[in-house]
């Protein structure tokens, strides 16, 4: 059966959205976004294709809130022409927030998948999600794509020699692993603690065999960079190579950037769920295979 897909690009993601659109064949439906002073989005739509399955292609990344509420109002409004909706969230914003850690705390992930689905999505992908949990709020089909395979791939041609890929946590294991063994390396996990009061990160562990490797960070999200500063100057102290950084999703607040370069990292690489200088990796490929 012959699909027919409409993608519409939210103004977090529009290239991410085209892109989608060229590789599906399908047409892009502009939304054009004006944002007042005040912070409210204005958003004007060119002509949405009937019977079509419409993808609305949008991150929430900082300013979170006004990129999920454009998610939401261009969802809502693709609902009035179309009742097959995709909600194609590359990066979820809020999936850390999705369970009490302390007492009193707002499950906020949990509004957050109730409001996409009141909008009028009939189905959730994400690229990379922080956690499956995150995920499990939604009680729409849902897909969580991977963006390590394309990752790994752009590592591979780099050729590093001697290398080994570092989990900057115990709970990125499993992505280490899946990294490493598509580069046919090795891979170990740091063990690191976060003051949930004030954030601070710590680095645990006391002693691990790296010297004179090329050490590959692998992590789902950089954002202050806190983890990755840590991570990076504890294996520079057990007299690695060279550190390198590769994340699905890079927010890099508070210059972090500049701050992880300055911890002695060579390079960063992550991929276009966030557009920024290191989005050397493309995820549009694997989204759309996923929904084809
Ligand atoms: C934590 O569990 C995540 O996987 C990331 O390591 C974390 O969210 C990164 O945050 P930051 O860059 O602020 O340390």
């Amino acid at each position: 059966m012959l699909v027919k897909f409409a993608v519409v690009g939210g103004n977090a993601s529009r290239d991410l959205g085209k892109r989608i659109a060229r590789r599906l064949k399908a047409p892009y439906v502009e939304a054009k976004t004006r944002v007042f002073p005040d912070g409210e989005s204005k958003i004007t739509f060119g002509h949405i294709p009937k019977n079509s399955i419409v993808l609305v292609v949008q991150s929430t990344y900082p300013p979170v809130d006004t990129n999920l509420l454009q998610a939401l109002s261009i969802i809502s409004q693709v609902r009035k022409v179309s009742s097959k909706i995709y909600a194609i969230i590359p990066y979820m914003g809020y999936a850390r927030q999705d369970r009490q850690f302390l007492s009193g705390e707002v499950v906020t992930m949990s509004i957050i998948a109730k409001m996409i689905q009141a909008a009028g999505a009939k189905k959730i992908v994400v690229v990379d999600i922080h956690s499956k949990t995150a995920l499990n709020h939604f009680k729409i089909p849902k897909e969580n794509v991977s963006a390590i395979p394309e990752l790994a791939k752009y590592f591979k041609k780099m050729k590093l020699k001697n290398a080994l890929v570092v989990s900057p946590d115990m709970g990125g294991s499993l992505r280490a692993k899946k990294f490493a063994g598509l580069l046919n390396v090795g891979f170990i996990a740091l063990k690191k603690s976060r003051n949930r009061n004030t954030g601070k990160v710590l680095i645990q562990s006391s002693k691990v065999d790296v010297r004179g490797k090329d050490l590959i960070l692998v992590d789902d999200i950089i954002s202050t960079g806190g983890s990755i500063i840590k991570a990076a100057q504890f294996l520079k102290r057990q007299k690695c190579k060279r550190v390198f950084v590769a994340c699905t999703h890079g927010l890099f607040v508070e210059g972090a950037e500049k701050k992880i370069k300055k911890a002695g990292v060579s390079r960063i690489i992550s991929t276009n769920t966030i557009p920024r200088n290191t989005s050397k990796v493309d995820v549009s490929g694997v989204i759309t295979e996923s929904i084809r």
